[in-house]
């Protein structure tokens, strides 16, 4: 199965930043393919990564709701949902892109998450690497909308406050019991070192520091200008930061400790 990176954080904090650059740093490695699920009913992973999704797994989800009276009884419901998936997948060239969309209305939805689930996790068994962009609620991760993740990656800007916000977030994976393999905390918009204030919350945590992003003007110009991260500079900071998460985040998979 692919090496499956889940990206959690608070609002605003970089979670489709980091996503994005994640997924370029594997790119750029030749350790494609891809699959960048973003699964933030907001979403903007897409626009990050340079590719146009025209419908999502939420609209999908609806549209079969609405026509399932129509539809012939037995397996078409499956062969309706198993084409949808693929109409959903945006491909890209070493990247394709998943857009969960807009979350569940009241009415039921247990059947059409049976089948899309099974479609999902085959579709995942091409890929090797998945990396899930989240919202704050972890809303897929907890419907298991999304199966197994060998590492969950809590984004926070480096201050008292947000790292009590991601500490909130790993609680909530840890109640969930969530199927993840290993957990890190990613400081994002670092600019300096942290004042020792900041090691203490993070102790308290009991978390480990996976990576340091830097502050990057480069990012924050593409963002005003609406441009995707692809065309950030090679030597950015941040994009380098992402380089090296990665490679962490495999080497200490490969050791196991
Ligand atoms: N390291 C960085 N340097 C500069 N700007 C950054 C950095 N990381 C993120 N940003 C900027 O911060 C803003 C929020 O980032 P992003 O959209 O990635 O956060 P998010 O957690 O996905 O937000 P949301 O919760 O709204 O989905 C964006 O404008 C982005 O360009
Ligand atoms: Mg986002």
């Amino acid at each position: 199965m692919p090496f499956t990176i889940a990206v959690a954080g608070k609002g605003g904090t970089g979670k489709s930043t980091l996503s994005a650059l994640l997924v370029q740093a594997v790119v750029e490695r030749g350790q494609g393919p891809v699959l960048a699920v973003d699964a933030d009913p907001n979403a903007n992973l897409g626009e990050l990564l340079g590719l146009q999704a025209e419908t999502s797994i939420g609209e999908l989800r609806e549209d079969t709701l609405s026509r399932v009276a129509d539809l012939p009884p037995g397996a078409s419901k499956e062969r309706y949902l198993e084409q949808g998936l693929h109409e959903c997948l945006v491909e890209g060239e070493a990247v394709d892109l998943l857009v969960m969309g807009r979350g569940e209305g009241p009415k039921c939805y247990c059947m059409v998450n049976h089948i899309l689930r099974k479609y999902i996790e085959v579709l995942r068994g091409s890929y090797a690497y998945v990396v899930l962009d989240n919202e704050a609620g972890l809303e897929h991760l907890s419907r298991r909308t999304t199966q197994d993740v060998d590492v969950l990656l809590v984004v926070a800007q480096p201050n008292p406050v947000a790292l009590r916000a991601a500490s909130r977030i790993v609680g909530l994976a840890r109640e969930l019991a969530l199927r993840v393999d290993r957990e890190y905390l990613v400081l994002n918009g670092v600019s300096g070192d942290e004042p020792s204030s900041i090691a203490d919350e993070m102790s308290r945590m009991g978390i480990t520091l996976g990576a340091r992003v830097p502050h990057d003007e480069e990012i924050a110009q593409l963002a005003l200008e609406g441009r995707p991260l692809s065309q950030l500079s090679m030597r950015a900071p941040a994009r380098t930061a992402a380089g090296e998460l990665l490679e962490r985040m495999l080497n200490e998979r490969k050791q196991g400790g």
